[in-house]
Formats: structure tokens, C-alpha cells, sequence
């Protein structure tokens, strides 16, 4: 086995969060460049010694959060609830640029931690999951993200990601939160793969919930008409059927979830809009019980 050289002084690229998705993005970098990877904590120092990413077994440059390495780009790759953590520890690598790829709107708590002007909230559609014997990455997906990231975008597609900038990355962000607000908390709720989400009796409350989601994220700069709304969601929830979305896979593993970045993000909106989101508020509600059980 070939010993990592040093650290450099300062990595090209990082990612703060060694689950799923953080473990595949930095297994599929590290073919074409240096990647540092900050775990929540000693779990650093035993990811060093490798864990099974896909068919590979990748043996990261993992460090702590109070050990991380500078960084020309980090990527933030932790659960929405612990953003503010996660920002902290980019602002101390003094990076070019701090970009989130995680789901729900997590962008202002980001913000308000890691003060840094180049610092913003992409999206991608890459999928990931884990389980005891490591992670199995789940589809290629798109990686997208606004403008001044144009150096991190170079060195995610030299790593074969579909990765770029876009002028306005509002759109993207909002379609991206109208698939999550409608597929996670239901499948979360119902206990049910994405597919089944599609026929009765669940169709009426996916229905029910693109139909209220739309017009707030519409006032928000959605591009999408209403019927393309609908289409996006069935076709996400179709191409995903198999899958346990996060949200169930966390409330099946008594874990925090992130219904507060997705659901509770819309409902906010449409508040502020003076806008009804009936379904939205039950499902919230329900699922903010569930998680508040005793484990
Ligand atoms: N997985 C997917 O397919 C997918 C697709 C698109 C978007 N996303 C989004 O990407 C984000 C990450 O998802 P995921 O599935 O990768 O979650 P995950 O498997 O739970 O990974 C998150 C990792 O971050 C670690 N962490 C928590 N706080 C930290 C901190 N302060 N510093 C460093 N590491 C910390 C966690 O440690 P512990 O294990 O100790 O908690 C965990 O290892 C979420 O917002 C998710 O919605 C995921």
C-alpha cells in the first residue's frame, strides 16, 4: 500500500461531514486531487484507516473539526441541523469558497456563522447511502452552483461530476425543495419507499402537498409552471421508487431529521406570503411529535 504523502499546506478542495454523500464525493475527488475530509469528530482518526466506498476501499485524509487543514474550497456535507458547527470550522480553513450542497434551505444559518463573502448554497442530485459495510453512492447526478464557484465547478468535473455555474441558482434550489418538501416528510410519515407515494392511498397528500408548496416557492422565484411542478415531483419520486428517502431512513434510525431546512422552511414562506399551507402544517406537525418521542 503507497503512504499518503504529507498534507499540503493547504488542500485544494474539503468536505466537512463524513457520511453518505461526503464519503462519496471525496472517494470520487480523490482519483484527481488532494481532499480533506472533517469528520464530527475522533471518528477522523478511525476513517483513516479506509472504509468501503462503492466496490473500493478509500482510505481518506480524514482530520477533526479543531485539526482541519486550510483549504482553497470547502463543501459543507452535514445534515442541516448541524450547519452552524459545520460553518464554523469552514471559516477557520480560510477558504476562496464556501459552497452547501445539502438539502432544505440551510443557506441563511450558514451565512450567519461563516462570514466569509463567497459563501452559498448549491444543489446536487448525486445520491448516496450507508450502511454497517461502508457507502454506496446512487446515481451520478447533477452538481450546480452560482457564481464565483467557477474554480470549484473545474475541479468537481475534472473528477467526472456534472458539475457547473449557473447564473441564477435560486430556481434550482426552490425545484430542488419542492421535490424534498413533498417526497421526504410524507414517505417519513407513511413509512413507504418513494415509488409507493404514487398510488392511493398516498397520491391524494403528495398531490395535496405540491399544490400548496407551489405557489409559495412561485412567489420565491420558482421557474416552474404548476403542471411542470406536479411532473417534477412524480418523475423524482418514480426515478427514486426504490428508495427510502432521508427523512424515513432518520426517523427509522432515531435521528434527528431535517423536516425544520424543508418542511419548516416552506411553511416560513408562506407566512411571510400570507399564503395557506394546510397539509404542510399537519405533516410538520406530526412528524415534529414523532421526533420528539422519548428513543
Ligand atoms: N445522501 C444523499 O443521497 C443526499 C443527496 C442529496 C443531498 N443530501 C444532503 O447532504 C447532506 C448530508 O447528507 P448525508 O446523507 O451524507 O448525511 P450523513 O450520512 O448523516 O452524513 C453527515 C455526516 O456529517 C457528520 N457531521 C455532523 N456534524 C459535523 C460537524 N460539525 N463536523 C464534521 N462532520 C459532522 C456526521 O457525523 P455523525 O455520523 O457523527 O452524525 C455524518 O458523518 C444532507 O443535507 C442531505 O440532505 C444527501
Amino acid at each position: 500500500m503507497t503512504p499518503t504523502p504529507p498534507a499540503p499546506a493547504r488542500y485544494p478542495i474539503a468536505l466537512i461531514g463524513a457520511g453518505a454523500l461526503g464519503l462519496s464525493f471525496a472517494a470520487r475527488l480523490a482519483r484527481t486531487t488532494r481532499v480533506a475530509l472533517v469528520a464530527r469528530d475522533a471518528a477522523a482518526a478511525a476513517l483513516r484507516a479506509g472504509v468501503r466506498v462503492g466496490d473500493a476501499h478509500f482510505m481518506p485524509e480524514a482530520w477533526a473539526p479543531e485539526a482541519a487543514p486550510q483549504a482553497q474550497w470547502v463543501i459543507v456535507l452535514v445534515k442541516a441541523g448541524d450547519t452552524a458547527e459545520a460553518a464554523r470550522t469552514a471559516a477557520r480553513m480560510q477558504p476562496q469558497g464556501v459552497l452547501s450542497l445539502q438539502n432544505g434551505l440551510t443557506e441563511p444559518v450558514l451565512r450567519a456563522h461563516c462570514a466569509l463573502p463567497l459563501t452559498a448554497q448549491g444543489i446536487t442530485t448525486a445520491g448516496a447511502f450507508r450502511d454497517d459495510s461502508g457507502v454506496t453512492p446512487s446515481g451520478d447526478g447533477e452538481v450546480l452552483m452560482p457564481p464565483g464557484f467557477e474554480g470549484l465547478a473545474v475541479l468537481l468535473a475534472q473528477a467526472g461530476f456534472d458539475a457547473r455555474v449557473v447564473d441564477d441558482i435560486v430556481p434550482a434550489r426552490l425545484a430542488k425543495l419542492l421535490v424534498n418538501v413533498a417526497i421526504n416528510p410524507l414517505a417519513a410519515l407513511f413509512r413507504v419507499r418513494n415509488g409507493e407515494l404514487l398510488a392511493p392511498p398516498y397520491r391524494i397528500w403528495l398531490d395535496a402537498l405540491v399544490a400548496e408548496a407551489w405557489p409559495v416557492l412561485h412567489a420565491q422565484g420558482l421557474t416552474l409552471d404548476e403542471a411542470a411542478a406536479h411532473a417534477r415531483v412524480c418523475a423524482v419520486a418514480e426515478a427514486t421508487g426504490a428508495n427510502r428517502a432521508s427523512m424515513l431512513q432518520d426517523v427509522l434510525a432515531g435521528r434527528r431529521t431535517e423536516l425544520e431546512a424543508i418542511t419548516g422552511v416552506l411553511i416560513a414562506f408562506a407566512r411571510r406570503e400570507g399564503m395557506a399551507v394546510p397539509t404542510h402544517e399537519a405533516v410538520h406537525r406530526l412528524l415534529g411529535l414523532l421526533e420528539a418521542r422519548p428513543r
